[in-house]
């Protein structure tokens, strides 16, 4: 029973989850480790292509993806909003326009995440969509590098307002653009053929009565306006 990983030395949970979810898990672990002072994580870190590769190997209990891949036998949990926003400098010309369209973020200088990126992958999608095309000015391997590089003029780009969460948003604005934000969500797998160690069934619980709650909070509270 789960009152027994309390009395035991219970294990590992491993989670391997893609690079913009970073911002929060670790939001989530606290309160769930607090509660269960034994289990030991590992947490591994990628891209949304690094992440399938390992979910293929099935070497974790979790995995997150906002955009998960559809040809793997897996179960689901969706668990928070993932909404990708446009973000500027402060000073930017365009921070005092009302109405933005994304075909205005065309002129601008943008900054973008690599190939694999789930983030690019949203963001092409949504340029497709509207048969528009952004001008790729950098291609930055890091949401935090991509915020720095925006901190310091270097152009404009779209990105989770995860990554603005828990004072992560200073020096820089939220533009109003008509078609954003990319309403994209945030999903826990887990293979279906895999039985859930206690520890893996415990912290599914976690996340599904305390945990979302608090990243969903955390969200709606500090994401730019
Ligand atoms: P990324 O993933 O860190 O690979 O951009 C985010 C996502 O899957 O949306």
């Amino acid at each position: 029973t789960l009152g027994n990983i309390r009395k035991t030395k219970p294990g590992t949970l491993r989670l391997a989850v893609v690079t913009t979810s970073k911002y929060f898990i670790p939001h989530l672990l606290g309160p769930f480790c607090e509660q269960f002072p034994d289990v030991d994580i590992q947490l591994n870190i990628g891209n949304r292509e690094k992440t399938i590769e390992r979910m293929k190997q099935g070497i974790d209990d979790f995995y997150v993806f906002s955009h998960p891949p559809q040809d793997i036998d897996v179960q689901s949990l969706e668990f928070l909003d993932n909404p990708l926003v446009a973000i500027a400098h402060q000073d930017h010309p365009l921070g005092k326009r009302k109405s933005i369209s994304l075909a205005d973020l065309c002129d601008e200088p943008f900054l973008m995440r690599e190939k694999g990126s789930g983030t690019r992958y949203a963001i092409e999608e949504l340029f497709k969509k509207h048969d528009l095309k952004p001008n790729i000015k950098m291609t930055i391997e890091s949401n935090e590098a991509i915020k720095h590089a925006v901190m310091s003029k270097l152009g404009i780009t779209i990105i989770s307002a995860h990554t603005l969460t828990y004072g992560g948003q200073s020096g820089l604005i939220r533009l109003p653009v008509k078609e954003l934000p990319i309403d994209s969500h945030w999903f826990f797998l887990w293979p279906t053929s895999k039985r859930p160690t206690l520890i893996a069934s415990a912290f599914l619980k976690h996340i599904e009565t305390n945990g979302r709650k608090l990243l969903q909070n955390e969200l709606d509270r500090s994401a730019l306006d």
